[in-house]
């Protein structure tokens, strides 16, 4: 890594990945190169964060296909590190960012955000980014990252960037392939957030009904949990509006999603910010 940002000048972006690159992904790196001199991305599949063997073994992968996408996104460094690079040694050092990091996906994965920061951590110290992206997709994420950043003190803007929809809706993830037939049960979720988002529009604030509405449309035994969250903290709020976050995730065969939308409302107005939707199958779907 330390030889990756001797070759990188000027304001230098980061794009943090596990790779199988979605256009979630693309749009982060295509910001990055927009905003920034050089911009590297990192393609590793982090052990620490998963907290089923299973899953961590069938994450999809596709290297040869990550690379070229990268690449025409305006990537100029894509950064590879192997597991001995990232830890020589079984790392004794975790970063924990308590209460942001322990709830709803830290309840649901235990270790799972811990297993986040300390990689997270360890690419802003080895790459020494000036800017990282992340997307808002993973709100929680994104809150354990930006407190995490402040913190410790890392001279980095971390850039949160709109969460990317497949045209039906359903939230872009690398493991959408792995939903099969799964997949039109998984569109649930995002009908769901759409419908609270809608009744945020026309005037709804309570959290109870919000979830609810999201609640509903899921089917029984799928919910994993649907909260609305001060969007920096990530507890619970009763009101929506300030800055606040509808997060829910659910289950659908072998694969768990997680997705969200995004209710604010200050002096100005409000607004419910569902993402953007593509206009065509993601190209995920490719490298079936
Ligand atoms: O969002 C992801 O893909 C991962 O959690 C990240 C930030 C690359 C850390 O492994």
């Amino acid at each position: 890594m330390a030889e990756a940002r001797a070759r990188a000048a000027g304001v230098v972006g980061l794009v943090p990945t596990m790779g199988f690159l979605h256009e979630g992904h693309l749009s982060l790196m295509e910001r990055s190169a927009t905003e920034c001199d050089q911009t590297m991305a990192t393609l590793y599949v982090n052990p620490l964060q998963f907290d089923d063997p299973a899953d961590l073994a069938r994450y999809p992968a596709d290297h040869d296909r990550d690379l070229a996408l990268a690449e025409a996104c305006g990537v100029d460094l894509m950064v590879v590190p192997g597991a001995e690079e990232m830890f020589p040694n079984p790392p004794l050092t975790w970063v924990t960012v308590e209460g942001i990091g322990e709830r709803l996906e830290g309840e649901y994965r235990p270790g799972h955000m811990t297993g986040v920061a300390t990689v997270v951590t360890r690419l802003l110290a080895g790459l020494q980014p000036h800017r990282a992206y992340f997307g808002r997709k993973d709100a929680q994420q994104l809150a354990v990252i930006t407190r995490l950043v402040q913190d410790l003190g890392f001279p980095v803007d971390v850039v949160g960037c709109p969460l990317v929809r497949e045209v039906d809706g359903l939230a872009l993830s690398s493991r959408n392939v792995l939903l099969g037939e799964c997949r039109a049960e998984a569109l649930a979720l995002s009908r769901g957030l759409m419908r609270a988002a809608d009744r945020f529009d026309q005037g709804e604030r309570s959290a109870t009904v919000l979830e609810a509405a999201v609640r509903d449309a899921v089917p029984d035994g799928a919910m994993d949990y649907a909260r609305l969250c001060e969007v920096s903290t990530m507890t619970r709020a009763t009101v929506a509006g300030g800055e606040t976050v509808l997060v829910a995730a659910a289950r659908f065969g072998p694969v768990r999603i997680i997705d969200n939308v995004f209710l604010v409302a200050d002096h100005h107005g409000a607004s419910a910010d569902r993402g953007i939707r593509l206009g065509r199958p993601s190209l995920i779907y490719g490298s079936e």
